[in-house]
């Protein structure tokens, strides 16, 4: 990898350098512009696919000489960012790209809130490979219950962990959770444990990014794409915070695929498993509004993007106002 391009350590703080971040946000931003105009039209595929074909184009003004490691799409026959892909424009820096143009597809086509645009990038080989097993089982935190939980322990014990790292009594401990029947015990235990469940329908990336900067929630519980944790774990690595996975293969045929390919199934993965560098950016753009970011607006002459994006080595996080002149994105409006 270039050392020059992304070389910001707190000893050189003082000398500017490029942040790639910068330069991803507008590739999310396309994502998002694109497939937003399919917000609440009732067609996942359709909206997934308008998403995908921009950010195709636009990654490949970035530059950067990236391989797509975490595509997105397999699990519903979706159009897709195959994994392998060359994306970028060969010359930069040569990095992992984790693709998710839309997490979210069914609140997209559905108009419900909290879709998001994905884009993340790490030093080449630092993501963990997540082919072996669709599903795992995660726990986000925020930077004061870093240090004391493990996924390991009751659900029960956690929270109370939790409660304790941020000094308040359990019943304002606020765990999110993908609703599920698969998380119905979860949830009893949650809610046993004296702490209350905030659901979400889907998009678990923003789930995780709302509990490791502690806003509305505390903590993310349950299984959720192994794909979306590593994406996750980018983003946590810049806000701060902790996740955790173990994977959850969904039957014994993926589960034998996992013993053989040599994965430890009661491993538990740290951030820093999922993602072994800290040279690592993330950037996301609101497709519908969320909790996070504002979704996309589509005026007579404008189309307002909402969006983050962050450094892991600064921990810079950046919100991103952007108005778009409407005839400049023709293609992607009319297409
Ligand atoms: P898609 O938008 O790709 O469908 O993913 C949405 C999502 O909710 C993820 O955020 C989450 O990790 C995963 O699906 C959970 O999978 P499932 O819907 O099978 O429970």
């Amino acid at each position: 990898m270039e050392t020059t391009v992304n070389s910001e350590s707190p000893s050189n703080l003082t000398a500017p350098d490029r942040n790639l971040a910068l330069e991803l946000v507008r590739v999310t931003e396309a994502a998002a512009i694109a497939g937003g105009r399919w917000v609440g039209a009732g067609d996942k595929n359709r909206a997934d696919g308008a998403a995908v074909d921009a950010m195709r184009s636009f990654m490949d003004t970035v530059r950067m000489n990236g391989t797509v490691v975490i595509g997105e799409g397999e699990k519903d026959e979706a159009p897709m960012l195959f994994n392998g892909e060359k994306v970028g424009d060969g010359s930069g820096p040569d990095v992992d790209v984790a693709v998710d143009p839309i997490d979210g597809t069914r609140l997209t086509a559905m108009g419900y809130d909290n879709a998001l645009a994905v884009f993340a990038v790490a030093e080449r080989g630092s993501m963990y490979d997540p082919s072996a097993v669709f599903y795992m089982d995660k726990m986000v935190v925020g930077p004061e219950a870093a240090d004391f939980v493990d996924l390991r322990l009751p659900v029960k014990q956690n929270i109370n962990l939790v409660a304790k790292a941020l000094g308040k009594p359990v019943e304002q401990v606020t765990v999110c959770v993908l609703e599920r029947p698969r998380h119905e015990k979860l949830v009893e235990e949650i809610r046993a444990a004296g702490a209350r469940v905030k659901f979400i329908m889907d998009g678990d990336v923003a789930g995780a990014i709302a509990a490791a900067r502690g806003t509305g929630v505390d903590m993310l519980l349950g299984a959720g794409g192994t794909p979306e944790g590593i994406v996750a774990a980018c983003a946590i690595k810049a806000t701060g915070g902790m996740i955790q996975g173990r994977l959850a293969p969904k039957d014994d045929e993926e589960k034998q695929k996992a013993i053989d390919a040599g994965h430890d199934l009661d491993r538990v993965l740290t951030t820093d498993d999922l993602v072994t560098t800290d040279n690592c950016y993330f950037a996301a753009t609101g497709i519908t509004h969320g909790d996070l970011l504002r979704g996309v607006r589509y005026d007579k002459d404008y189309v307002h993007t909402h969006s983050i994006v962050m450094r892991a080595t600064s921990g810079t996080v950046r919100f991103v106002d952007a108005e778009h002149r409407v005839e400049k994105w023709d293609r992607w409006l009319k297409g």
